[in-house]
């Protein structure tokens, strides 16, 4: 784990909303409990890009899960508009170094920190068999761990349980960015390898993603703070 990062900024809420207004609406009610969303597909096809720069403007930071893959060309060039575009983290699948390199040759010297999407936490080893690849998943995650951290990225998306290997295998100064996390005992909703936020971030993740728990809370700036307990406790505790 890096030490140099704000408490505050470790904690990412998901933006998963269906409209504009209801993630405003959302924002205005956290406050200034919480400075870093992350913006991802569903938003983004209702103004969510437009959504992104309002919070940038409001100090905010951004992150924008577009998880990217296509050819080099496209993918440097795409990356090179959302460098321009201003956010902060900003995701790309992470299979081989052509499309890692082209991610990386398109960031230039802006602070975009690339985040690679190592294998996606719903696939099996069975998918990954469809797929044509004979690793376990656990294999996998590492493989492309090291990969992207050759190739120059910032960091990858990783559940919890493949934090700790992660972090033994690419050393420090590499984000580790960690969603599927949840209190003890509360829902899991659709999540299926979820942990603690205590967990996440003392097997190495920097930020933890969260989504339901406090965007579907009573009370969703309370439930942040208690988010934010919890990393401090951890952080007190490594
Ligand atoms: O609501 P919840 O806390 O489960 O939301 C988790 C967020 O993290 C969602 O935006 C989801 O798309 C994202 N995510 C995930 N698992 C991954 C990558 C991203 O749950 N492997």
């Amino acid at each position: 784990m890096s030490h140099d990062i704000a408490l505050r900024e470790r904690l990412i809420v998901a933006l998963d909303m269906p409209t504009v207004e209801e993630a405003a609406r959302l924002v205005a009610q956290l406050g200034d409990g919480v400075t870093f969303y992350k913006v991802g597909l569903e938003l983004l096809f209702a103004g969510g890009l437009d959504f992104a720069q309002h919070l940038k403007s409001h100090g905010k930071r951004v992150f924008l899960d577009m998880k990217l893959l296509d050819i080099g060309n496209t993918v440097e060039r795409a990356v090179a508009n959302a460098a321009d575009f201003g956010v902060d983290f900003l995701t790309v699948h992470g299979h081989d170094l052509k499309t890692l390199h082209a991610a990386v040759v398109g960031r230039a010297n802006s602070p975009l920190k690339l985040l690679a999407v190592t294998v996606l936490t719903n696939l099996s080893s069975d998918d990954l068999k469809q797929q044509g690849s004979s690793m376990s998943p656990s294999d996998l995650v590492l493989h492309r761990a090291r990969m992207a951290r050759e190739a120059g990225f910032d960091g990858v998306i990783a559940s919890g349980q493949e934090a700790h290997k992660i972090r033994a295998a690419v050393g420090p100064n590499f984000l580790i960015v960690t969603p599927g996390i949840r209190l003890e005992g509360s829902a899991m909703d659709d999540q299926e390898r979820v942990m603690t936020p205590e967990h996440a971030i003392r097997s190495g993740a920097d930020h933890i993603v969260v989504g339901r728990p406090i965007t579907q809370a009573d009370d969703p700036r309370a439930a942040a703070l208690a988010f934010l307990q919890h990393i401090r406790d951890a952080m007190s505790l490594n």
